[in-house]
């Protein structure tokens, strides 16, 4: 057998991760090879990319300048060191990202996914309050319906009920707000729904229950986007951020999704006009081809760990993987590809076109609900009765199998985000595509 030949034929020993995995075994969805807006199958079929991978492949597939950085780099430096040590593309990416974030958002932690970035703010918030003469403030909020990865930071702080009841009572000392979606105020809203901003006045009930020096951090995403997709309210973050510094509570952003370009700017906190203390980001920095996440922290924060002794670490904490040699030159290929196409002025320009139609679905008798915001849509499908999660997931296979088009599945809501490099007629076809397949899981 040639090495060509070679396809997987156990499927069994993989634990395919966020899959119910005897389903898959029997039904496999394969693919093995990309190219801008696609995939392919091991059979060659093409498979539209309707959720950029997932959310992270903005610039699309396999494009040729990120290919060539990342193989030169793995050629001439393949791994440094990242504590006491370093290698000059990690300087240089830091000083990209920092310009690229807004105000002063200036200095840049490396680690290698979203749920270690999440884990990274938590922890530098706590330690910042502490390096301050308040280790009291160590209670993280997070808010319902939210999701900040895996860690048991992130666990703690989110909010999808599914990936915290299995792990035991999670971190101490954590608390929530209130999502903010609300179906009977805000179905079918093209952008930043009017209705909830008042929401973001539940965190001063939980500084009145908790008292401020308890509190170390708020986390929100500035767009919910595992949970199914939800913009904030409008004005909502301007009044969690009033509310933060009023109480001396350092706001978190988590832009794993947002970053790099999804909301059709740089950053949500640029769209928004809200600027956090820490800014998470990971997904689009490297467009998904090699793993790589960070935290952005404004002066003050990293100024605080600026004072001890000159041989003696400022944060304890850090990744052997931490701004690796490979992931930094994708990244660099990967902003500059962002600028020369002008891909984040691409999708603000285009997101007026995919609002328009994803809601020329409504009217689906499947659709109890559709948002979009920048590059992104969701569709909310009603429920197959008594199996919550089945419509969604036979909608998300059905997709794959029968329309050739991948897409993005959480509980009963079907999320579509394209590449930022997406044509009309790309938009066109997923919309097509995916309203043959509510027809078909009707
Ligand atoms: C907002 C947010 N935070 C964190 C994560 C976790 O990222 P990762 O899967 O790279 O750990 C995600 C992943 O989708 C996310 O959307």
């Amino acid at each position: 057998m040639s090495a060509a030949d070679a396809t997987p034929n156990d499927l069994e020993s993989f634990w395919l991760p966020f899959t119910p995995n005897r389903q898959f075994k029997r039904e496999p969805r394969i693919v093995s090879r990309a190219k801008d807006m696609h995939y392919f199958k091991p059979d060659g079929t093409p498979v539209l990319d309707a959720t950029a991978g997932l959310w992270c492949s903005n610039a699309g597939h396999c494009r040729e300048p990120i290919v060539r950085a990342i193989q030169e780099q793995a050629a001439e430096l393949d791994f440094a060191p990242s504590f006491q040590f370093a290698h000059p593309k990690v300087f240089e990416l830091a000083s990209r990202v920092a310009s690229l974030a807004p105000n002063d958002l200036d200095h840049v932690f490396f680690c290698n996914s979203g749920s270690e970035a999440a884990d990274t703010a938590l922890k530098m918030a706590i330690a910042y309050h502490r390096a301050n003469g308040e280790g009291t403030r160590t209670r993280l909020i997070g808010r319902e319906r939210g999701y900040h990865g895996v860690g048991f930071g992130g666990i703690s702080v989110g909010g999808m009920v599914a990936n915290r009841k299995f792990y035991g009572p999670l971190l101490a000392g954590t608390d929530h707000l209130p999502h903010t979606y609300n179906r009977a105020e805000q179905a079918f809203t093209i952008g930043e729904p009017e209705w909830g901003a008042h929401l973001a006045d539940e965190l001063q009930r939980m500084v009145d229950l908790h008292d401020a020096s308890t509190i170390a951090a708020v986390i929100v995403e500035p767009m919910a986007g595992s949970t199914g997709v939800l913009p904030p309210p409008v004005g909502y973050l301007k009044r969690l951020r009033e509310l933060c510094d009023k109480h001396g509570i350092l706001l978190i952003f988590d832009e794993v999704i947002t970053a790099f370009g999804r909301l059709g700017h740089a950053t949500a906190s640029e769209r928004f006009g809200v600027t956090p203390d820490i800014m998470t980001f990971a997904k689009g920095i490297t467009s998904g081809t090699v793993p790589m996440g960070g935290c952005v922290v404004r002066k003050h924060v990293y100024d605080a760990f600026q004072t001890g002794p000159d041989h003696v670490i400022d944060l304890f904490h850090g990744y052997t993987y931490s701004g690796h040699p490979l992931a930094a030159a994708a990244a660099l290929a990967t902003l500059d590809l962002y600028r020369e196409e002008g891909l984040f002025e691409r999708a603000k320009k285009l997101e007026p076109y995919i609002a328009k139609a994803a809601m020329s679905l409504k009217g689906h008798a499947l659709l109890q609900d559709i948002r979009t915001i920048g590059f992104v849509a969701a569709f909310d499908l009603a429920p197959v009765e008594g199996l919550p999660g089945k419509r969604g997931f036979d909608a998300m296979r059905v997709a794959f199998h029968e329309e050739n088009m991948m897409v993005r599945v959480s509980g009963d809501t079907i999320a579509v985000s394209p590449p930022l490099i997406a044509e009309e007629t790309h938009l066109d076809e997923i919309f097509e595509k995916f309203g043959r397949v509510l027809d078909k899981v009707s």
